[in-house]
């Protein structure tokens, strides 16, 4: 790796120095100084706070870096974005392009990652009727599940621990009359894209840059006009089943972490929602 300084550039700021998080940069006789390079886990931190374009990295896309435009930062835009974003359930029968998805995967590469360790990847599946195989597969689980739960030992069960009250149980009598009727699938809702993310397998936080680049997903793509949906059932399908992964094509160093449905949102939804007020510890 090489990191290098154009001294002529260079106005002494010591804006690099301050920034850098892993100890490579460092004053060296009253300079700025890549020092202990090795350390460095290609933030780009030191070039994106260098005011006077003075560093180079040779593990860095130079072209990837753009000047910050201020006055696209508009808070009420963000809270509107965040706020009127809901999980989307009815979609059109209608492909997403392919571009508009890369797109919005290339954005949620700013999204931070755990030591800046870039280690999300994903599975983008638009074949309709693997979406639609995949959710009837989870669906039957359930559905074979809950019919266990009507009597015998699995009633008991479910009365002793209180799962009689669940209403993930509750719904599935009419889950399954609206699944044979009119096809509305309550997996992953009929959704035209899915999409898997994943990170490798027992990595310190890799649920974590999964889920943090799984909302930076959900907000742009509501940006964009486009509906989603977490879905946590396939999540935990995928947790357990090695078929279900096998015929997706989970690499088997990977995990899935988050799972989403995407799609143009049959409607729009006119207002925002009433949520909790979060408990909060001031100290
Ligand atoms: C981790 C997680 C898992 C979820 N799993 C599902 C799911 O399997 N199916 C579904 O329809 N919605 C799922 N949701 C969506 C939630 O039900 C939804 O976010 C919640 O009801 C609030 O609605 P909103 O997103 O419109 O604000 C999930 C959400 C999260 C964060």
């Amino acid at each position: 790796m090489r990191i290098e300084k154009n001294e002529d550039k260079c106005s002494e700021c010591m804006l690099c120095v301050r920034d850098c998080v892993m100890g490579v940069w460092r004053v060296v006789d009253g300079k700025s100084t890549p020092e202990d390079i090795d350390l460095c886990n290609c933030c780009s931190h030191c070039i994106a706070v260098c005011p006077c374009d003075a560093i180079s990295h040779d593990h860095l896309k130079k072209e990837q870096i753009s000047v910050v435009n201020r006055i696209n930062l508009n808070p009420d835009v963000y809270r509107d974005i965040v706020s009127s974003r809901r999980s989307t359930r009815q979609f059109k029968n209608q492909p997403v392009p392919r571009e508009m998805i890369e797109r919005i995967l290339d954005l949620a590469r700013y999204a931070p990652t755990a030591s800046n360790n870039q280690n999300v990847g994903y599975i983008v599946i638009t074949d309709k009727r693997l979406i639609e195989e995949t959710a009837g597969k989870i669906f039957g689980l359930g559905k074979f599940l809950y019919n266990k739960t009507k009597n015998g030992i699995g009633r008991l069960l479910v009365n002793m621990t209180g799962l009689v009250n669940n209403r993930y149980l509750k719904v599935m009598d009419y889950a399954q009359e609206q699944n044979t009727q009119n096809g509305r699938d309550f997996i992953l809702h009929n959704a035209p894209v899915l999409i898997l993310i994943h990170a490798p397998k027992r990595t310190a936080f890799a649920s974590d840059n999964c889920n943090i680049a799984a909302t930076t997903i959900i907000n742009y793509a509501h940006a964009l006009g486009l509906g989603t949906c977490y879905i946590g059932f396939m999540t935990m399908a995928l947790q357990y089943s090695g078929k279900l992964r096998k015929k997706l094509g989970v690499p088997e160093n990977r995990r899935i972490y988050a799972s989403l449905v995407m799609g143009y949102p049959a409607y729009r939804y006119a207002n925002t929602v009433s949520k909790k007020n979060p408990e909060v510890q001031w100290l």
